[in-house]
C-alpha cells in the first residue's frame, strides 16, 4: 500500500474525478456535477489521506476491490449532507396530522386495521422520524379521546393506545447518522425548534443534552437501506423522502419515485421536500396542496 509521505493534498485529474463521479452514482444515485466538484475533490482528498493512500489510482483500485467495501461505505458516508431538524418544513407536516395522518386513522379503524405503518427513507440523524412519531402519537391519543374503547386501558397508559400499533422505520445510507438516531440524544440547538409542550411530553433531560423518551424510541426503527438497491421497504402507507432527491439527477429520481409507488400501501402519500417536486417525473401521484403543504398521493394505474 502507497505511503503518504508529504503533508500536500493530492491532485485529481478531471477523468479520476469523473471516475470517481460515475462510481457514487452507480454506488447510491448521488450526482456530482461540475458545482459540486470542489466537494467531491475535497472529500476525496481526506478519504485518501485517512487511508494513507497517496494517489488516486491506488484508492479507486481499493474502492473497487471486495475488501474496499468499508471504505466505500464510508466514502458515500463523507459525502452525504447530513443536514436536518425538528418539524422541518411546518406546513407540511401540519398537512401530514390534519388531513393524512386523521384521514388514514378514520379509514383504518373502519377497515378493523390498525397497523400504521410510515417510512422516513433518508432519515439522517433521527431528527425526522422522531418528529413523525410525535404526530402520530398525538393524532391517536386525540382519536382515542372522541372514540374511548369500550374497554379500560391498561395503566400506566401506553403511548400508543391499544389496538392499535405504529412502526415508524427510519433508514439512510450513513452508519454514523443510523447510530445517532438511535442514540436519540440532542444538544439544546438541535431542540431549537420542538416547542415547550413537546419537549415535556416526549423528552428527558440527561445533563444538558434531551433524549427522547424509550416509549417514543421504540415505536421507530432504524435500518440501513440504499435507496439505489431494488429491495426497499414495502406497505408503508406513508413515505417521507425529503431533501434527498434533491442530490440525485432526473434519471435515478423517476426509478425512485417509481419504486416508492410499489412501496405505498393504495391511496397512501409520498412527501418530499421543499424544495422538491415530482412535477414531470411521473403521472402516478397526483399533488395534495393544503395551507402552503404539499404532499403526493399514490393513484392506482392500469397496467
Ligand atoms: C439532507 S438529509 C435529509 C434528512 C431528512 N430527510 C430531512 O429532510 O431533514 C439527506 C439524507 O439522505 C441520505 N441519503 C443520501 N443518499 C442516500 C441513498 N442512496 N440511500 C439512502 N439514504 C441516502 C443521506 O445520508 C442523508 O442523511
Amino acid at each position: 500500500m502507497a505511503m503518504t509521505t508529504t503533508s500536500t493534498p493530492v491532485q485529481f485529474t478531471e477523468a479520476e474525478l469523473k471516475l470517481l463521479q460515475a462510481l457514487v452514482y452507480q454506488e447510491c444515485g448521488m450526482h456530482f456535477d461540475e458545482r459540486r466538484t470542489h466537494f467531491l475533490q475535497d472529500r476525496l482528498q481526506r478519504r485518501l489521506k485517512e487511508c494513507q493512500l497517496d494517489s488516486f489510482y491506488s484508492y479507486y483500485r481499493l474502492l473497487i476491490s471486495h475488501a474496499g467495501k468499508e471504505e466505500l461505505a464510508r466514502l458515500l458516508e463523507n459525502l452525504t449532507i447530513n443536514e436536518t431538524s425538528f418539524f422541518r418544513n411546518k406546513a407540511q407536516l401540519e398537512l401530514f396530522q390534519k388531513h393524512i395522518l386523521e384521514d388514514l386513522v378514520q379509514k383504518k379503524h373502519a377497515a378493523g386495521d390498525h397497523l400504521i405503518r410510515i417510512w422516513s427513507a433518508g432519515c439522517s440523524t433521527g431528527q425526522e422520524p422522531y418528529t413523525i412519531a410525535m404526530q402520530v402519537a398525538d393524532v391517536l391519543a386525540y382519536f382515542n379521546l372522541r372514540n374511548p374503547p369500550p374497554y379500560e386501558l391498561p395503566s400506566p397508559k401506553p403511548l400508543i393506545p391499544p389496538p392499535w400499533r405504529v412502526e415508524v422505520l427510519a433508514s439512510d445510507i450513513s452508519y454514523s447518522a443510523l447510530r445517532a438516531g438511535q442514540q436519540g440524544v440532542y444538544s439544546e440547538h438541535q431542540m431549537g425548534t420542538v416547542d415547550y409542550s413537546y419537549r415535556l411530553r416526549y423528552f428527558d433531560k440527561v445533563g444538558e443534552r434531551y433524549a427522547i423518551k424509550k416509549s417514543l424510541r421504540e415505536l421507530v426503527h432504524f435500518d440501513f437501506h440504499n435507496l439505489k438497491t431494488e429491495f426497499l421497504p414495502q406497505r408503508n402507507d406513508v413515505i417521507f423522502c425529503r431533501n434527498v432527491m434533491m442530490y440525485f439527477d432526473e434519471a435515478e429520481q423517476k426509478r425512485l419515485v417509481e419504486k416508492f409507488w410499489r412501496c405505498i400501501n393504495p391511496g397512501g402519500y409520498l412527501l418530499v421536500g421543499h424544495a422538491e417536486s415530482l412535477l414531470g417525473l411521473t403521472q402516478k401521484f397526483v399533488m395534495v396542496h393544503r395551507n402552503n403543504g404539499t404532499a403526493y398521493q399514490q393513484v392506482e394505474v392500469a397496467g
